[in-house]
């Protein structure tokens, strides 16, 4: 993102040395009121020859009963058709006039609009607009422009954002850790803050919340960078797939969640106070996988996952997400990219980059609100399988050709978060993105970690023998048996990943072993049952999970002692 920010201001000082107009300057954001209208103009498609373009006022002066807006190009643009605004064009002069049914403009009200035009040469955004008659401020969506008073003050966002900063350690977490027997080894690890119901902003059961984490991280910070993780993570239907994770937002609340959840996220994350923090924040864990992997027609179908895939709202939630939180300078947003284990397959993997990028397209979000992806979130994938690879063969078949690969085109996280990088660089998304992996519970360290590869006697021998993930199946996903902790987190530890992070909080469970009544609309999901003997999802095979469990969330120190115990690399 600061990479077309930074092309866009080059293209604006452009515009605005050629025509001999500056944009006034407001120095901080502190002009805001002051200002009597602000315009953001966003370029949405642009196929080379011609461009979609969506323009939102807000006014700040006086209210109305009609408006007009008034630009002029220094390109060859020409607007050809418009949607909820009388867009016209004479020589480079636009005028943008109000349809009957969205004159009204309160006072800090606005009105959206878009066009389509043709342009040859540059498409660089206009560097003035008049409402009527009077100059407005320009906000085109990016961070921190100097010039821009509705962005905070901070500075342009890195590449990589964890380079040469610390992780916020979250005091809650942390306290639980350190009172688990050993748990001092690693209550000072950075996790993720999950915000999984509306109640998680002004913090659950006297909680700390959003603001007391922000405001913690502020002094944990100093004078050094300090990047805050945050989940985002409280779609209508959420979990559609399965049941441990059910939310509180019904399949059709796609209103609730823009309203209720990801606007006050916003406007907290956007308060100037919180403007030198690097806020990354983790978009819709397993949500846009579920819509390629378990719909109609596939075997491993759900009725839920149909529900969403057809009513749309996992594609606008997260695009919405996207938008809203991508306006905030500061704020580095991930999607959630499943694992290797769930998209590595041909028929999952590339449809599934599309899919992220319907829904980064999606409610107004482009590719430049995505900083990157974040593969294993909650998982258990393991990072590098040493023991065998996809290349190799065995007694004659293929390692793809074994029960535990079964043609999947990865081993392990670190190759499949690479080629996705580049898949999705190759569709669209920004050159730049970064992958974060989850490794805070996919060591499969222990006495059962395989020193070397397994029999050659036939691929499954070798695969079996040899792999460290020991789940009973790779589809397997609550609490599992025999997992440790994983690589502790770090930056910038292999070519396009920005990060190891411990996303999920080591100790909290995958979800209940069996029905435990609750207010979080949790549901009970088998794959967490000891007992069960699976489902399409994991070709039927036992869950693997361990016995007395929590509901997800909840704390689980039994779990928490065997991740300790079977940490690879080992804690000291
Ligand atoms: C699960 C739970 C959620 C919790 C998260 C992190 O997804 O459903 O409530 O915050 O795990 O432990």
């Amino acid at each position: 993102m600061s990479r077309t920010r930074t092309a866009l201001l080059a293209a604006m000082a452009l515009v605005a040395g050629a025509t001999g107009t500056a944009i006034a300057a407001v120095p901080g954001d502190t002009g805001a009121a002051a200002v009597p209208c602000t315009v953001d103009y966003k370029i949405q498609n642009d196929w080379g020859s011609g461009f979609t373009a969506a323009v939102t006022i807000t006014n700040n002066s006086a209210a109305k009963s009609s408006w007009s807006l008034k630009w002029s190009y220094a390109g060859s643009q020409k607007v050809t058709s418009g949607w909820n605004a009388k867009v016209s064009q004479s020589g480079a002069n636009v005028t943008a006039a109000n349809e009957s049914y969205n004159g009204t403009l309160a006072t800090g009200g606005s009105a959206s609009f878009g066009f389509q035009g043709t342009y040859s040469g540059s498409n660089a955004i206009p560097a003035t607009f008049t409402l009527d008659g009077v100059t407005c401020n320009v906000d085109s969506g990016g961070p921190t422009d100097p010039t821009d008073p509705t962005d905070p003050p901070a500075g342009d966002r890195v590449n990589n954002p964890y380079s040469g900063a610390k992780v916020y350690v979250n005091p809650e977490w942390s306290e639980k850790a350190a009172a688990e027997p050993g748990g001092s080894r690693i209550a000072n690890q950075p996790t993720g803050v999950w915000l999984d119901r509306t109640a998680a902003i002004n913090g659950v059961n006297g909680g700390m919340s959003l603001r007391d984490h922000l405001d913690e991280a502020l002094r944990q910070k100093g004078s050094g960078e300090l990047v805050i993780q945050l989940v985002i993570y409280n779609l209508p239907g959420r979990d559609c797939a399965a049941l441990a994770s059910n939310g509180e937002l019904g399949p059709t609340e796609i209103d609730r969640y823009k309203t209720e959840y990801i606007d006050p996220i916003k406007t907290i994350l956007a308060d100037s106070k919180y403007a030198s923090l690097r806020i990354v924040t983790t978009v819709e864990i397993d949500s846009l996988p579920n819509l390629v992997t378990n719909v109609t027609p596939r075997a491993t179908a759900t009725p839920n996952c149909d529900v969403m895939k057809a009513n749309g709202n996992y594609v606008k939630g997260v695009g919405y997400a996207l938008n809203k939180l991508g306006d905030v300078g500061n704020v580095y947003n991930y999607v959630d990219a499943g694992h290797h284990g769930w998209l590595g397959w041909d028929d999952n993997f590339g449809a599934s980059a599309q899919m992220f990028k319907q829904a980064a397209t999606a409610e107004g979000a482009t590719v430049a609100d995505v900083h990157g992806f974040i593969a294993n979130t909650a998982n258990y994938s393991a990072l590098k399988e040493d023991h065998f690879s996809v290349g190799q063969n065995v007694a004659g078949k293929s390692v793809r050709e074994s029960s535990w690969v079964d043609w999947n085109r990865y081993v392990d996280e670190l190759s499949y978060a690479q080629a996705l990088r580049n898949q999705l660089v190759s569709i669209g998304f920004d050159s730049n993105i970064g992958m974060l992996i989850d490794t805070s519970r996919n060591g499969w360290g222990g006495a059962n970690r395989p020193s070397g590869p397994g029999a050659t006697t036939d691929v499954n021998t070798y695969v079996d023998g040899g792999r460290y993930d020991r789940r009973i199946h790779l589809g397997n996903w609550c609490n599992q048996s025999g997992a440790g902790l994983g690589e502790r987190p770090k930056a910038s530890p292999e070519a396009g990943i920005d990060a190891y992070v411990w996303m999920k909080p080591p100790g909290e469970s995958d979800g209940s072993s069996e029905a435990i009544d609750n207010d979080e609309g949790k549901g009970f999901d088998r794959m967490c049952d000891p007992t069960y003997e699976g489902n399409p999802r994991n070709n039927d095979h036992m869950s693997g999970a361990l016995p007395n469990a929590p509901v997800s969330g909840h704390w689980f120190s039994a779990q928490f002692q065997e991740l300790m115990k079977n940490a690879y690399p080992p804690l000291s």
